[in-house]
């Protein structure tokens, strides 16, 4: 037997204290009956589903998705467009999660799936999975902004980011890779160089790419080398 609250976290889609408040808030059903009680006690095979979507996926699913600006990467936001929106009719109600967010006027990589542990494994800090975005800034990016972001900027609130890489693609775009995946942590990082960004993508996570042939909302399952390679990070 398990909390409830710490059942729902262990899926890797939710901390312990957004699970006690999903609970709470009457969207979590443990056997079919709603539970508000996140301290509740749940056998290991009793069926738990939240907004009527059954936890522990019947069947994993991996997908890339190539997020557009203007959709939001949670799965359910009242008067938001979210990323569930855009898949097919099939992947809508399977419990599929974005395993990181992108800001919503971010564009590119997203992976989406249901399967927690490995999100969770992806997602957590000691992992350093690789981020790559292509970056614009209203400004002129320098070899001193290349220094910094290889020593680790300094963000406005204190924060020191960790030793990342820039690489100019010209006066005004890069390439920026980081190991740790903060709130807005490019545009951070590039206000606190004074050169606000104008626009981000994101084309790598981890050891996938995204795969440009894809079109702005579009997403397909990933390849089976693409699985190797999330399976061996
Ligand atoms: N950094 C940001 O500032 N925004 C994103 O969406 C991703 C990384």
């Amino acid at each position: 037997m398990e909390r409830l609250d710490k059942r729902l976290a262990a899926t890797g889609r939710w901390s312990r204290k957004e699970a006690r408040e999903l609970i709470r808030s009457g969207r979590v059903r443990l056997d079919g009956t709603v539970c508000r009680a996140p301290e509740t006690k749940a056998a290991e095979d009793a069926p738990v589903a939240v907004d009527g979507v059954p936890i522990g996926a019947d069947r994993p699913v991996y997908l890339m998705l190539h997020k557009p600006a203007g959709v939001v990467s949670s799965t359910d936001e009242p008067g938001e467009r979210t990323v569930l929106d855009l898949l097919g009719e099939e992947y809508r109600n399977i419990g599929l999660f974005p395993a990181g967010r992108l800001d919503k006027d971010t564009e590119g990589l997203l992976l989406l799936t249901n399967d927690g542990p490995l999100a969770h494994c992806l997602l957590a800090p000691k992992s350093h999975v690789d981020k790559v975005y292509y970056v614009e800034v209203d400004g002129v990016l320098d070899e001193t902004d290349v220094e910094a972001v290889r020593r680790g900027v300094v963000l406005g609130d204190g924060y020191e980011c960790l030793p990342g890489a820039l690489e100019l693609l010209s006066e005004h775009s890069a390439h920026i890779t980081l190991h740790e995946g903060k709130y807005h942590q490019v545009k951070r990082m590039l206000a606190a160089r004074g050169k606000p960004v104008t626009y981000l993508k994101r084309i790598r996570f981890g050891p996938l790419e995204l795969d440009e042939s894809l079109p702005k909302g579009g997403w397909r399952a990933l390849n089976d080398g693409e699985l190797k390679g999330i399976f061996s990070q």
